[in-house]
């Protein structure tokens, strides 16, 4: 059976930091979805496909080579084969444009294909936005990190990067295809007035109450 532990939750909740950190504590690979839309979308603006226009997205989709991989612990995507460079992931232009491309359903069954191969080979923090909810229903261990859009909008400036938070929420949470929503059954923890210490070690909390087992 596949184990899995899911972090889903809005942009700068502190969800990848708390993720990242979990699956170390625990030797179990981490893995960062929204890499995956971010990738997809880097592909396709650096193709020039209009992503104003769904269906130039599904046909980019169709064409793309995309695959995930863990190294040491940590995913990374490859796009034809070749690794793609994190650094270019968190720009304004992939900031702008991945909401739009994340809403296509072709792309999200192709990124979905992929985070649940990842989990075949080994156990996983997964984070992103439909963990819990669609990619795996299933797991027992859901949480949901949130933190009040203050709070969140102040991470993301503290690391200096331009993001239209509370655009992308809306666009993510309002979507038909797999929105941003709390999982049936997530546990909810709100972030604001914690450390990533914190974070963690409530998710532990929580873990241990549920019975889990590395
Ligand atoms: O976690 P992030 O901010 O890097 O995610 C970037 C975008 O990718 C997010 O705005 C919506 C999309 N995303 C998604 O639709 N589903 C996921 N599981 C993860 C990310």
């Amino acid at each position: 059976m596949k184990r899995v532990i899911s972090i889903d939750g809005p942009a700068a909740s502190g969800k990848s930091s708390a993720a990242k950190r979990l699956a170390k504590q625990l030797g179990w690979g981490f893995v960062n979805s929204g890499e995956f839309y971010r990738s997809v979308t880097w592909a396709m603006l650096k193709s020039k496909v209009d992503v104003d226009i769904p269906a130039a997205v599904v046909e980019a989709a169709g064409q793309l080579s995309l695959d995930g991989e863990i190294v040491d612990g940590l995913s990374r995507v490859l796009v034809d084969g070749d690794v793609v460079p994190v650094d270019e992931l968190s720009t304004a232009e992939v900031n702008d444009a991945v909401s739009k491309v994340a809403r296509v359903f072709e792309v999200r069954d192709k990124v979905v294909g992929r985070l649940r191969a990842l989990a075949d080979a080994e156990p996983v923090v997964m984070e992103g936005r439909d963990i819990g909810s669609v990619v795996f229903p299933e797991t027992r261990y859901k949480f949901y990190v949130d933190a009040s859009e203050e709070v969140r909008q102040q991470r993301r400036a503290a690391q200096g990067l331009t993001d239209q938070i509370s655009q992308r929420d809306k666009a993510d949470s309002q979507r038909k295809s797999s929105p941003l929503k709390v999982p049936d059954g997530a546990v909810v923890i709100d972030s604001s007035e914690m450390n990533l210490e914190e974070v963690v070690a409530a998710i532990v909390e929580r873990l241990a109450e549920a019975g889990f087992e590395a």
